[in-house]
């Protein structure tokens, strides 16, 4: 169930959440404040640890049908975007206790704060961490009794605020769809039921193709192919294009890879943690989700998304080690490790986008390597362009929002690894060095030097602990910053 979001002009709440500031300020007052309380609080902040720090909080009764939560707002000097939403996420916790699933808040924002905009916030970080995937359970979860279930924002500017959040809650919509696919497990969400979901985004008024193996053969999409081809299941690509901006403008591309299971193959991988490549279609999911919420929010740019969807499972079929295959690039491919099947995957999903799109950019969203992870943990994404003005835009595009990139070399010395000794490349090396950077130069030969961007989400994309706006799971790594990318460098005003 979804968290209900209302914005309201300031009322008498059974539970009402008041923000206070580190440096102990209390931004009251309203008309239907008790000013007799005043000295309460004052006396309750004194007395307690409580400091006004972020995800602080302390719940006073103040009468026996009027409970007060000071929550904590940090510092003063901190407040932008992020922060209000961590701020709002940490109202769920605070609001646990509400005797009926439910709370208010008043936040007075700072002079120089627009406080349709700090509502908007709080309340998209609060239904962002309050996002859940409970379809599998048949019994009444222990926690769901404590669950909130509605939140009331007091503002003086209910309708700005209701304005501002719009777009927001339409951009969780799209979180939301990323994150169910991502968690579904691999028995569901196979490509042609990923296939299907893509193709559902037709009622929003995307226009979708679905190609099939016999399409994608035509085509020669030989690398794409032969990963799939040792599963049961038809490996489909996914075109969907939102044409919100001028008619004649080039589209930016997004390419996501969609492994929906990734066995290794015959490469077949240890047993250890196997269950984790149900998401391997991430990018995939990402690029739906993306698509979903431009088409929501009606964004003014010509977009399109590509996911490359296919199973990697070892049978009679499969593809073996030592396999070449001849990509629709007409480049041939030595496949020396059938577990680095996403390079494959994408090689041929770029080439066929730009061919058939010509978009003025590409950037493709992978769970690429293990090697990422290694390199940065669950903290930060790779980025690898050879583009500096993409760069600068994708790693503030992810700063603002909270997803971070960081950057990696594509240095020509690197290419020379990807060689093959029987064709035009390996989609493997042999040492162990600089992996995530060698899969990225592979799939570098197949933008055809259209400005691209590749985004490794291998440790991103799934969260063992909670984060500030999600819970355990499937985080939706690179919607938030897809979206804010393109609204701040794409969309015509
Ligand atoms: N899907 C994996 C990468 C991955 C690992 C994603 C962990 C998420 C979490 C990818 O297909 C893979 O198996 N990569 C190999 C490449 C190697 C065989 C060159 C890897 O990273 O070990
Ligand atoms: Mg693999
Ligand atoms: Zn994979």
């Amino acid at each position: 169930m979804t968290l209900k979001i209302v914005f309201q002009k300031p009322s008498q709440h059974k539970t009402l959440c008041l923000g206070v500031y580190e440096e102990h300020h209390f931004p009251l007052p309203t008309q239907t404040w008790d000013k007799n309380l005043n000295g309460f609080i004052k006396d309750s902040l004194k007395s307690s640890k409580f400091a006004g720090k972020l995800n602080q909080f302390l719940p006073l009764f103040t009468s026996k049908d009027q409970q007060i939560i000071l929550i904590g707002l940090g510092k003063k000097t901190d407040q932008n975007e992020r922060q209000w939403q961590l701020i709002g996420s940490s109202l769920l916790n605070a609001l646990t206790a509400s005797p009926n699933g439910e709370g208010a808040v008043e936040i007075h924002s700072l002079k120089d704060q627009d406080d349709a905009q700090v509502n908007a916030n709080l309340a998209l970080g609060a239904l962002l961490k309050s996002w859940r995937f409970e379809k599998y359970f048949t019994k009444k979860l222990p926690e769901e009794l404590f669950s909130i279930k509605k939140i009331t924002f007091c503002t003086s500017t209910p309708d700005a605020s209701e304005k501002v959040f719009k777009p927001l809650s339409q951009l969780a919509e799209g979180v939301f769809l990323t994150r169910t696919v991502v968690t579904e497990p691999a028995n569901v969400m196979t490509p042609e039921s990923l296939a299907k979901i893509a193709e559902s985004l037709k009622k929003e008024g995307i226009k979708v193709d679905i190609l099939g193996e016999k399409e994608l053969k035509k085509l020669g999409l030989n690398a794409l192919l032969g990963v799939g081809q040792g599963s049961n299941k038809e490996s489909k690509l996914a075109v969907m294009r939102w044409e919100g901006g001028p008619k004649k403008e080039a589209p930016i591309a997004f390419i996501g890879k969609g492994v929906t299971f990734d066995s290794g193959g015959i490469s077949i991988k240890p047993a250890t943690n196997m269950e984790d490549m149900k998401y391997d279609m991430s990018g995939a999911g990402v690029v739906i989700g993306l698509m979903k919420n431009l088409a929501l929010r009606k964004a003014k740019v010509n977009v399109v998304g590509v996911a490359g969807l296919v199973e990697n499972m070892p049978s009679g079929s499969a593809q073996r080690p030592g396999d070449v295959v001849t990509s629709m690039s007409g480049q041939t491919i030595e496949v020396i490790n059938t577990d680095a099947e996403g390079r494959l995957v994408l090689a041929d999903a770029l080439w066929y986008t730009q061919e058939k799109f010509k978009p003025k950019l590409m950037v493709d969203l992978a769970t690429l390597t293990g090697a990422i992870i290694i390199c940065l943990g669950n903290e930060r994404a790779g980025l690898f362009t050879p583009d500096e003005g993409l760069r600068n835009k994708l790693s503030k595009a992810g700063e603002k929002v909270g997803e971070l990139l960081w950057p990696f070399p594509l240095d020509d010395a690197y290419d020379k690894e990807i060689n093959s000794d029987i064709a035009d490349m390996k989609n493997s090396v042999t040492g162990r060095g600089a992996g995530s950077i060698t899969a990225a130069k592979f799939l570098q030969r197949f933008t055809n030097n259209i400005p691209w961007a590749h985004l490794d989400i291998a440790g991103v994309s799934w969260t063992q602990k909670e984060l500030p706006l999600c819970a355990k799971g499937a985080t939706a790594f690179g919607v938030r910053l897809l979206d804010r990318f393109i609204a701040d460098n794409y969309e015509s005003k």
